[in-house]
């Protein structure tokens, strides 16, 4: 056979039949130029998640966020309402916002002193009433959209984007139906990691537990893993298992209470996972942004009924950060390596009729997301599975 001819006939080589299909080339892990148009063609058009409403409560409140290597912020306005701008001064460009805070009437600019309202009209400008024609509606911040689902703030910068709801839906619903509460948490925690791999490789090895036997003893000892299932929608998937076999286990003890079901884990289209883990109602995001093509950074936020971090949440997240973590770390890095070397190009997936635990299908539907975004409307529009 003509090796042109072994791979499947959507772009990249892909197959619509993830149990047909090779794995993505591994170029589109490791070329910068990649990286380049990921950042207009993904992450300048996605839903991209920067942090909790608990977070930018009060009026004044603000955030600063990065998106596609533009800076945002994020400001809760007198009104109450939530608003995202970017973060670019309307007279000669400079920064506005750093890092978190607070603020009273106005954004003021460090560089000459413009000052603007919380809602981004521009309130002042030093000197512009002897200036001839000078219009302050003309220099309004620029907005950016701004939705939240369950308590999560997400930001797109692509003014014609579908809302958050339909883009995504069935979502809340399914979040809601493992744990109730989650529209109650709060902010609680943080913590950062860095791994030495591309951002698509760590949301690869989110998307399949067929590693999870060999590789994380404890996790396969806190959920029950032949009922594990990951089922995938168009923008989202879902990974779930039944409620483990015992409150004590390796990886972290814990009381049954509002979650009693096991885990539940989604991936959000591009790069967000959410994770709801056995105990005290709780939800966990793990963001994998970019830092270059060689490199992930990872944010984790934990959530809880009292924006504190203690109990058995507490040694969820220790579990996490401590074993969890470290073994996906070290998996990322080698994967990353195998990725450059002469001696790979592209792989299959395992996927089995019954998209059973082991079942690799929902990578195979991150690789179609990452084509489709990336090569235009050709390919099929992932369908739901089992
Ligand atoms: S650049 Fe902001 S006031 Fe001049
Ligand atoms: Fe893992």
């Amino acid at each position: 056979m003509n090796p042109a001819d072994r791979y499947g006939p959507l772009p990249g080589g892909l197959h619509e039949d993830p149990a047909r299909s090779y794995t993505m080339p591994s170029r589109y892990y490791t070329d910068p130029s990649v990286l380049e148009d990921e950042m207009d063609k993904i992450f300048a058009r996605s839903w991209i998640f920067v942090g909790h409403e608990s977070q930018v409560a009060e009026a004044g409140s603000y955030k600063s966020v990065e998106i596609a290597e533009e800076s945002i912020a994020l400001v809760r306005g007198r009104d109450g309402v939530l608003r995202g701008f970017y973060n670019v001064c309307q007279h000669r460009a400079h920064r506005i916002l750093q890092g978190a805070g607070k603020l009273k009437l106005t954004m003021v600019c460090p560089y000459h002193a413009w000052a603007y309202n919380l809602d981004g009209e521009l309130r002042t400008a030093r000197g512009c009433e002897n200036v001839d024609g000078f219009d302050k509606s003309e220099f309004g911040l620029k907005q950016v959209r701004v939705e939240t689902m369950l308590g999560l703030i997400f930001v797109n910068l692509d003014p014609g984007a579908q809302p958050f709801a339909e883009q995504y839906a069935g979502l809340e619903v399914d979040i809601l139906r493992w744990m109730p509460r989650a529209g109650q948490l709060s902010f609680a925690a943080a913590e950062n990691f860095h791994f030495k791999a591309n951002w698509k490789v760590v949301i690869d090895n989110f998307q399949e537990c067929y590693h999870c036997e060999p590789a994380h003893p404890a996790f396969v000892d806190l959920v029950a893993m032949p009922t594990y299932r990951n089922k995938t929608h168009q923008f989202w998937s879902a990974q779930t298992s039944d409620m483990p076999h015992a409150n004590q286990n390796s990886a972290y003890d814990f009381e049954p209470g509002d979650v009693d079901f096991g885990y539940a884990g989604y991936f959000v289209w591009p790069n967000l996972t959410i994770w709801l883990m056995p105990g005290e109602p709780n939800l966990m995001t793990l963001q994998m942004l970019p830092d270059g093509p060689e490199g992930c950074l990872e944010h984790l936020h934990w959530h809880s009924l009292s924006g504190e971090l203690k109990g058995q949440g507490k040694a969820a997240l220790e579990y996490t950060v401590n074993v969890l973590q470290p073994e996906d770390i070290g998996l990322c890095e080698s994967v990353h390596q195998g990725l450059k070397s002469r001696g790979y190009d592209r792989g299959r997936f395992i996927v089995d009729r019954d998209r059973t635990h082991i079942s690799e299908h929902a990578v195979h539907h991150f690789h179609m997301l990452v084509m489709q975004a990336m090569e235009g409307g050709a390919l099929p529009v992932p369908q739901a599975a089992e």
